[in-house]
């Protein structure tokens, strides 16, 4: 069973069950500065999770592209990857727990036709303020009862703490900030009966083997979050006023185990980029353990950063642009681990079997490839000039140990074995415990900043971001109103201190242009024009000729939000808000900076400050 008939068949399954399909949202969140990319199926669901109605009601399904860089340094082995495809179903406030189980079960052992035997399942242990789900140990137990199995805890059902069994967008309770939202979940693995057997010692870690060791052996398919409380400012945690649920699966996974292969990487999903790059470095994959780590890696990272550059991202030393820079190298690094250097364009070649992977469920990447080759074999052709230079800098440095080899891996992407072999050249031996241990400082520290994303909580929902929000709005139709009707946004971001909007224009903004579109702006505020959300079906808001964000594929239902009467307005656009009710409320409109931001776009930088001070 190939990926598509998967992805499929888990639509159709839910569609039948009352759901409805919702396109996958761009890796790039929409106006949502807290997180790089898009991890989650819920993630631009958040809103309707704390209890906004979702136009499409309270059953939705999809395939949601995501990327997690936790897990950039597992990838290698047989199942992290950094992107990878969400399964996801939804309900908020409609089904709970007595539906989604057995709907999980019935999904996985009927449509993947996966043996029961061979599913494990978890589920939460509880902690002080909240109850072990020993009612979701029922359900299951019923659930393998009537399949012919005695679901025993402990043998089959395992309960294990917030650390595996809670799920937010910033992990434990603990670390969740005020607002957010989060619950108990509850996992099913699929046992590939590696050489271990459950409860020995797993080599991976030394302890003994259960679904949650990671040793391999156990493969989590798919994650059922109840999605049921909320953190509050005083730290604790509070019922949100509707109970949701929230699953994702993953599709490469879920591939694997339905063809009965370990390896995520032996499926239709990645096979057409390795056969590309076993041709290219003429060795095979799974033969040497070397060989084959190195090509998940690349197939991995050069998939991960075709997805991307297909969203719109593009490489820089900024956020988005920098994860995307770091894919590629580290792409081309273990590429001349399989002897392929010289000619760095090879990695073009590599992203046009992914085109055809995706051609049925993201056409964009296809619209996109003569683009996506070029920025890559670009960025391959730099970075082989720096790699000459930073191999250079080794040959002149007259130390190489544990520490100086860390610093060679974080700043040219240099792998361990590669400086030991040019250390040992010079005679030198580095300690690779110390190598180690900067390593594991580093990935705690990747770790916390990973979090640390979250610090700001809802921090898209706050004040100054909603007023920064609608003066967005107000800037893009102030932009095609006095400049040029055929401006488009073309990316966002917002902070509590500033917007930033990319738009398309061939040239720099003279200073006349620019105070003309910030007089519109302020004009526009002191009308005190209402700001309205309405919902209608996607061709009537196409009708009316309201603004899309780029590359974003829209439900048939959507809403859309006015400034001013939806009869006559300023602006309008697809857009999920939050927004202010009235234009009044938000000060004195300055635009701080406009730059090129690439061919043919521009970037421009606003702030708002009290209306006192800026008039
Ligand atoms: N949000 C949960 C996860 O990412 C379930 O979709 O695992």
């Amino acid at each position: 069973m190939n990926s598509s008939e998967i992805r499929k068949k888990f639509i159709g399954f839910y569609t039948a069950r009352g759901h409805v399909e919702i396109p996958s949202a761009p890796l790039v969140p929409a106006n949502d500065p807290t997180t790089l990319f898009v991890s989650a199926g819920m993630q631009p669901l958040i809103r309707n999770i704390l209890g906004e109605p979702h136009p499409l009601g309270k059953r939705l399904v999809n395939s949601q592209k995501a990327v997690r860089l936790q897990d950039i340094e597992e990838v290698g082995d047989n199942r992290h990857t950094t992107f990878f495809e969400m399964l996801g179903n939804w309900s908020f406030g409609d089904y709970f727990k007595k539906e989604q189980l057995p709907w999980v079960f019935a999904y996985l052992t009927g449509e993947l036709g996966l043996d029961p035997h061979k599913l494990f399942v978890s589920v939460f242990a509880g902690n002080g303020a909240v109850p072990k789900d020993t009612e979701s140990i029922r359900i299951w137990k019923d659930i393998f009862a009537r399949a012919g199995i005695d679901a025993g805890e402990g043998e089959r059902v395992f309960a294990y703490p917030a650390k595996n069994n809670w799920w937010s967008r910033a992990g434990e309770p603990d670390r969740m900030p005020a607002g957010e939202p989060g619950g108990p979940d509850s996992e099913v693995f699929y046992d590939f009966g590696q050489e271990l057997r459950l409860h020995e010692r797993s080599p991976y870690n030394g302890q003994p083997c259960h679904p949650n060791c990671d040793c391999g052996r156990y493969l989590e398919i798919a994650n059922s979050v109840f999605m049921q409380y909320q953190k509050q400012a005083d730290g604790s945690l509070s019922e949100l006023s509707q109970k949701n649920v929230d699953f994702g699966g993953g599709l490469e996974r879920q591939v694997a185990a339905a063809n009965g292969t370990p390896d995520v990487f032996d499926t239709d999903l990645f096979r057409p980029v390795i056969r590309v790059l076993e041709r290219a470095a003429k060795r095979t994959y799974g033969r040497e353990e070397h060989d084959t780590r190195a090509m998940r890696i690349i197939a991995d990272h050069v998939r991960g950063a075709v997805m991307m550059l297909s969203d719109g991202v593009g490489p820089s030393n900024k956020q988005q642009g920098y994860i995307l820079r770091r894919l590629i190298r580290r792409a081309l690094l273990y590429g001349r681990e399989l002897g392929l250097s010289g000619d760095w364009r090879y990695v073009g070649t590599l992203a046009e079997p992914v085109a055809e992977i995706y051609d049925a469920v993201y056409p964009e990447v296809r619209a996109r490839m003569r683009d996506t080759k070029a920025i890559l074999e670009e960025e391959a052709v730099r970075f082989g000039r720096s790699l000459e230079k930073g191999l250079h800098e080794i040959e002149k440095l007259s130390e190489i140990n544990g520490q100086t080899a860390f610093t060679l891996y974080e700043t040219y992407g240099f792998p361990w074995e590669m400086t030991v072999e040019i250390a040992e050249g010079k005679g030198q031996h580095p300690d690779r415990r110390r190598f180690e241990e900067e390593f594991e400082k580093h990935k705690a520290l990747s770790r916390t900043a990973a979090a640390g994303m979250f610090r700001g909580g809802l921090a898209d929902q706050g004040e100054e971001t909603t007023k920064l929000h609608t003066a967005h709005h107000l800037l893009l139709a102030a932009l095609q109103q006095a400049i040029d009707p055929s401006i488009r946004q073309r990316g966002s971001n917002i902070t509590a201190e500033r917007l930033r909007m990319d738009f398309n224009f061939g040239r720099k903004l003279t200073p006349d242009e620019l105070s003309r579109v910030e007089n519109l702006v302020n004009d526009t505020i002191r009308e005190n024009l209402p700001v309205t959300r309405v919902e209608m079906d996607r061709a009537e808001a196409e009708t009316i000729g309201a603004q899309m964000e780029f590359g974003h594929k829209y439900p048939d239902r959507v809403s859309v939000y006015y400034v001013g009467s939806p009869e006559h307005f300023f602006s309008a656009e697809f857009c999920g808000g939050p927004h202010v009710a009235f234009t009044g409320r938000l000060g004195h409109f300055t635009i701080q900076k406009e730059e090129s931001a690439g061919a043919g776009i521009r970037r421009m930088y606003a702030r708002l400050t009290p209306a006192a001070s800026g008039n």
